[in-house]
């Protein structure tokens, strides 16, 4: 008897929580992304790539922010700065004229080894793989290596054991240095900005991931659509934001990316948003973006997981 009338009780409270439930910028109801749990171990790092070849979308902005609010709830993350622009380096305070070593000595130089390359973020429990200029010569010099599209697949091999997460940001092209990102890949974020032109080149884009699947990397998904710049006030950005959710369905992050001058100020602040301004819509869009992420495609990380000790169950919360 209680037991009936406890589950008809949850079962209309959740008839009205649906009825109930907001309608997010992207025009769907928004869910309620359950809190990650702290993991007990660390490790089996899913490897996520930034990729859009048109400029300015946010992919370096993504990575920083969505890295830093992973490693918030305790994920420990590896940025890789893939991009000879070095964005990502500068965008964490690094200085690109002092870097000892980058991405390109890792990719290029066998006696070079992952541990003497990776730098602390200065975010707890994220580091980064730094790059400048010189990686730009990497994409010529690849051309003539054996197996040049595994290139970096193989050197983040020792990195796979240490992370949870792995977040490399890619240039702004479909060159080779972006196929060798995509191959090392489980996942692909696709950031796109809520303007008029956001989805010219997405084919191009959706045909390179898929081609990369076939060929190269079997196991590539795309993760998920990324809404970014969005401005709820503007018809426009509303309008742009209904044609993706009509083009991508449910690869459509429900998390958007709002407009806001503080991104580029935590840039010139050399850190991320969820530091620089921690309380700003900003951060609480990318850890927003964390917990989406983390019960899409990691989803034993943000229920209990089948198997814990004893010691873990009281690190549980009660239910
Ligand atoms: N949501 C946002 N609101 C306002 N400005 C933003 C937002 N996201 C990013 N920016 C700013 O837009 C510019 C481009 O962003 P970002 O560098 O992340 O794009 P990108 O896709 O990495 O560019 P590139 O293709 O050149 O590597 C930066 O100055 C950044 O501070
Ligand atoms: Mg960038």
């Amino acid at each position: 008897m209680g037991a009936q009338n406890g589950s008809a009780t949850n079962g209309s409270s959740t008839a009205v929580a649906t009825a109930e439930r907001e309608i997010g910028p992207t025009g769907r109801p928004l869910p309620d992304f359950p809190e990650p749990r702290p993991l007990a171990t660390h490790g089996n790092a899913r490897v996520i790539s930034m990729c859009n070849q048109k400029g300015g979308v946010g992919k370096t902005t993504t990575t920083i922010n969505l890295g830093a609010s992973l490693a918030e709830y305790g994920r420990k993350v590896l940025l890789v700065d893939f991009d000879p622009q070095g964005s990502l380096s500068v965008g964490l305070g690094l200085n690109p004229h002092e870097m000892d070593l980058t991405v390109y000595n890792l990719l290029m130089e066998r006696d070079i080894s992952f541990e003497e390359v990776v730098v602390p973020s200065g975010v707890p429990g994220m580091d980064l793989l730094p790059s400048n200029i010189d990686l730009s010569a990497a994409e010529v010099q690849l051309v003539h290596e054996v197996a040049r599209e595994q290139t970096l697949q193989r050197v983040l091999g020792p990195a796979l054991e240490k992370y949870d997460v792995i977040l490399i940001d890619c240039q702004p092209s479909l060159g080779l240095l972006t196929v060798n990102a995509l191959t090392a890949s489980d996942g692909v974020i696709v950031p796109l900005e809520c303007e008029y032109f956001a989805l010219r080149g997405v084919a191009l884009l959706k045909t390179t991931i898929d081609k990369v699947q076939e060929r190269l990397n079997p196991k590539l998904e795309i993760d998920g659509v990324l809404g970014t710049m969005f401005d709820g006030r503007t018809l426009h950005s509303r309008e742009v934001m209904e044609r993706l959710v009509h083009a991508w369905g449910d690869k459509v992050f429900h998390t958007v990316i709002r407009r806001t001058i503080k991104f580029s100020d935590s840039t010139v602040a050399g850190e991320p948003i969820t530091t620089y301004a921690s309380t700003s819509t900003g951060a609480d869009a990318y850890r927003q973006l964390a917990k989406e992420v983390l019960a899409r495609r990691l989803p034993s990380e943000s229920s209990p997981p089948p198997l814990r000790s004893s010691a873990d169950d009281l690190r549980r919360d009660p239910e």
